[in-house]
């Protein structure tokens, strides 16, 4: 998952003589221009758009490393196909809670994000694992390459992982991450975000996305959030408010379906992509 800079792969700073170069201003034109085309198409009876643009031109580096040709396509072998089994003595119910791992309290709002893992049909995924990693409260991740000046956190790391249930629930006690600085423009900032990685059902369905709250200033202004073009899709990657989740004296709650397929499914990174 680690990669040379620190960043994740969809936050990959643009190398080459574009990098900081626009403003925010023209890439948020250009963010529009293509929304508009994209409204437009809808009018005219283009089919609805669910994934992102992968040579989404305001997401520069997208320009450079999207697929040009259709990837090579090879049956899986039958192993890939097993579903991956996670047992309860692998990964143990305390790495849920992301304020635990070290000798203090992280600071930070504490939350609790939870929710449901679905197929397109409405079924629970149940006993599949979950993963996610984010930025401290500050917008920092744990790493060498992330060097902006916004403070480490020593009590912390910012990684976590659990099993969903039998009626497919998972739930993580965690730190809300903060907004944090990239280099696809001048002054660009990603929306506060945490970073979802689920199996499935079996090894060809690993899928990674991202999760963001509501009402986050920076929605508009992102091109990798707007590279999914359809409203609706990006909605779909907005958690609620869940005042059920919160409790007394301790934690706000945002409640996050997942669904894995068919017309309603939350928009996966390529896993082809870099
Ligand atoms: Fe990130």
């Amino acid at each position: 998952m680690e990669t040379e800079n620190g960043l994740f792969p969809q936050d990959q700073p643009v190398e080459g003589p574009d990098s900081a170069q626009s403003s925010q201003d023209e890439i948020t034109a250009e963010i529009q221009d293509v929304h508009a085309a994209y409204r437009k198409g809808l009018e005219d009876g283009d089919a609805e758009e669910t994934q992102p643009r992968l040579d989404f031109r305001p997401y520069r580096s997208s320009i450079l490393r999207h697929p040009t040709k259709d990837p090579h396509h090879t049956d899986p072998e039958t192993i890939e196909l097993w579903s991956p089994a996670f047992g309860h003595q692998d990964v143990h119910a305390l790495e849920s809670d992301l304020t635990i791992q070290h000798n203090g309290e992280p600071l930070g709002e504490r939350i609790v994000v939870a929710g449901r893992i679905l197929d397109g049909d409405g079924r629970p995924v149940r006993n599949q694992l979950v993963e996610i990693w984010q930025a401290n409260s500050a917008g920092r991740y744990i790493h060498k390459r992330d060097q902006h000046p916004a403070p480490i956190d020593p009590n912390f790391t910012g990684v976590g992982r659990c099993i969903t249930d039998d009626d497919g629930n998972y739930s993580f006690t965690t730190i809300k991450p903060g907004p944090y600085p990239w280099k696809n423009h001048y002054n660009a900032w990603r929306p506060a975000h945490i970073h979802f990685s689920l199996f499935g059902t079996d090894f060809t369905q690993r899928m990674i996305t991202q999760m963001y709250f509501p009402g986050d200033p920076l929605f508009s202004l992102d091109p990798i959030y707007q590279s999914i073009t359809d409203q609706k899709a990006r909605d779909r990657l907005v958690a609620t408010y869940d005042h059920n989740l919160t409790q007394h004296e301790w934690s706000t709650g945002y409640n996050w379906d997942i669904v894995l397929t068919g017309s309603n499914r939350t928009w996966m990174e390529d896993e082809d992509a870099e």
